[in-house]
């Protein structure tokens, strides 16, 4: 067994303990066009489903606008400089965040990052739950579908619209989430699925005026990403200080090989330095 196979291994056993993964289904989809971004049409974006978000449960979970740490702050306003400049250099408009193993903080990184994005005046973003089997963006931010509020996996199952599970926070009008409150089995299935190409395209309907940030699983934990990458722009990788472990990295980083790498966060950082906090290569 090679080494990625056997870091595939260890790591789906880890992540599938409650979960049962099928093989990813093959065959071509659309990928997200790229069209020049007009900035100055960002202020005049469409606005879903209007949501008041708790700034206690953001404060409680370390997230922007609610994040305290000047540190942090700092950190993902390099990254979101950083990562503005590259994908409008290549005329980018999607990326996926994904990581090695579980628990390095790809969603909380994709969480921020959409908000410091969505901060600056001139972009507009949609972040997507796209952790089918364990979605976590709900959570973090404070929705629940508790007055039966629809998430992806309703869309995917043909039970909802677009705009049935797209939401905007009224205080972050730049921002639009679209979570998921039912984690499903099948995610490779559904990830690869008419819907799903669906969802993209109307996604892409949206994009000239919108970066669209995927929260994906770890890329070793199943062949997910890998399934979806050709739908997105680039991948971000987050690696966690002290965590990811380096033949796990090394073989992320194989089969990111595939894939366009946008960057590499380094997550839970001892250093001080904002840069290094949260620190951006490539
Ligand atoms: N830099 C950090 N400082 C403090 N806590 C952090 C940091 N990054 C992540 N965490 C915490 O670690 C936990 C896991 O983070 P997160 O859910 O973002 O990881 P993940 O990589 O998305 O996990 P999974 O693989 O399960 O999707 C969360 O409780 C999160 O708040
Ligand atoms: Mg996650």
């Amino acid at each position: 067994m090679s080494i990625i196979e056997e870091a595939v291994r260890k790591t789906a056993e880890r992540y599938h303990r409650s979960a049962q993964t099928e093989p990813a289904a093959t065959g071509s989809r659309p990928r997200l066009r790229r069209v020049p971004p007009p900035a100055s049409e960002a202020a005049n974006v469409r606005r879903f489903q209007p949501i008041t978000l708790d700034r206690g449960v953001l404060e409680e979970n370390n997230i922007l606008p609610q994040l305290i740490d000047p540190g942090a702050l700092r950190a993902y306003k390099i990254l979101r400089t950083r990562m503005l400049r590259r994908l409008e250099a290549n005329q980018w408009h999607s990326f996926a965040v994904t990581g090695a193993t579980p628990g390095e903080g790809k969603t909380l990184t994709a969480i921020n990052l959409a908000m410091a994005l969505a901060q600056d005046s001139n972009t507009s973003v949609f972040l997507v739950d796209l952790d089918l089997q364990r979605p976590k963006v709900a959570d973090y931010i404070g929705l629940n579908n508790s007055h039966g509020e629809r998430g992806l996996t309703d869309f995917l199952l043909g039970d909802a619209t677009m705009e049935q599970i797209a939401y905007t926070p009224s205080s972050m009008e730049r921002l639009t989430v679209i979570p998921n409150f039912q984690a499903v089995s099948n995610a490779s299935d559904l990830l690869t699925s008419p819907r799903m190409s669906e969802l993209v395209q109307l996604l892409e309907a949206e994009m000239p005026r919108r970066i669209v940030i995927f929260d994906m699983p770890p890329v070793l934990a199943s062949d997910d990403v890998l399934a979806f990458s050709p739908q997105v722009d680039g991948m971000l990788l987050v690696v966690a200080e002290g965590t990811t472990n380096r033949d796990a990295l090394r073989s992320a980083k194989e089969m990111l090989q595939e894939m366009n790498l946008l960057g590499v966060v380094l997550n839970r950082s001892e250093a001080q330095d904002e840069a290094a906090y949260y620190s951006y290569a490539r």
